[in-house]
């Protein structure tokens, strides 16, 4: 473990208790909010079977949803963070592993999940050459039980995204922005509406024989959200 892992594990903790616990329960995150709405309209199940494919510490989604959840498992590449994450989420099944092989060739440890959380770093390429979602999204739609939620990370907007690190939209990876435009088909990939890159992941869903009830993008900030979709599957 190096020492910036180290304080950025505690940032994380000390930044999630300081916005949420310290407001006494009255602040929401974005997913705490969609989760009391889907509730509400009785579109959540009863008990979460979850898989979150990028876990990280649990301290952005997770630590969200644990207290519905009967069955939670986290699958994290790194090690350090795979550890944290089993102190921070006490009934979770931490893998710590590569996800995206794991979904691709059925490593992943049930075939009923009703609740799945694809949250993945962003820029980065990962050693299959996918960005984002893109290359795990249909594969986890093998792994559902009849009914399910899925949360999908959406970077909505990169020109916010990129002066958030002090960059240009210049300054992205083409090939990242090739792939947007590829999977999304869309040709404003940078800062299009957030509704509009919802459909792509509809398209998939749909082309699985399974309908779409629900569907709705939400804001996690001013640069990335999340995709949510409530999915159920055609009977035979
Ligand atoms: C954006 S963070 C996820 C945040 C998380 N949802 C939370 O609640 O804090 C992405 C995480 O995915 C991990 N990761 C990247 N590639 C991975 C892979 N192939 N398999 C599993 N985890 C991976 C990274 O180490 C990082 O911790």
């Amino acid at each position: 473990m190096d020492i910036r892992s180290f304080l950025y594990v505690k940032k994380q903790k000390l930044s999630r208790y300081l916005s949420l616990k310290l407001s006494r329960n009255r602040t929401f995150t974005a997913m705490q909010l969609m989760l009391k709405t889907l509730e509400t309209n009785q579109m959540l199940p009863q008990k979460l079977i979850a898989l979150e494919l990028f876990g990280f510490i649990g301290t952005s989604t997770t630590m969200d949803y644990q207290d519905l959840a009967e069955y939670i498992e986290m699958w994290e590449l790194n090690p350090y963070y795979a550890a944290e994450a089993k102190k921070n989420i006490s009934k979770a099944t931490v893998v710590c592993g590569n996800s995206i092989k794991a979904i691709k060739e059925g490593e992943v440890l049930r075939k009923d999940y009703n609740f799945i959380v694809i949250d993945p770093n962003s820029a980065s390429t990962f050693d299959d050459g996918s960005y984002e979602s893109f290359g795990v999204f249909n594969h986890t739609l093998k792994y559902i039980a009849d009914e399910a939620v899925i949360f999908v990370t959406i970077y909505s907007n990169l020109k916010k995204y990129a002066s958030l690190y002090g960059n240009s939209v210049k300054d992205l990876d083409p090939k990242w922005i090739n792939a947007r435009k590829e999977f999304f088909q869309m040709e404003n990939v940078i800062d299009g509406r957030g509704i509009d890159y919802l459909k792509a992941f509809e398209k998939i869903i749909i082309d699985h024989k399974m309908n779409v009830i629900f569907s709705q993008f939400l804001n996690r900030n001013e640069c990335v959200g999340f995709g949510v979709f409530v999915i159920k599957k055609n009977k035979a």
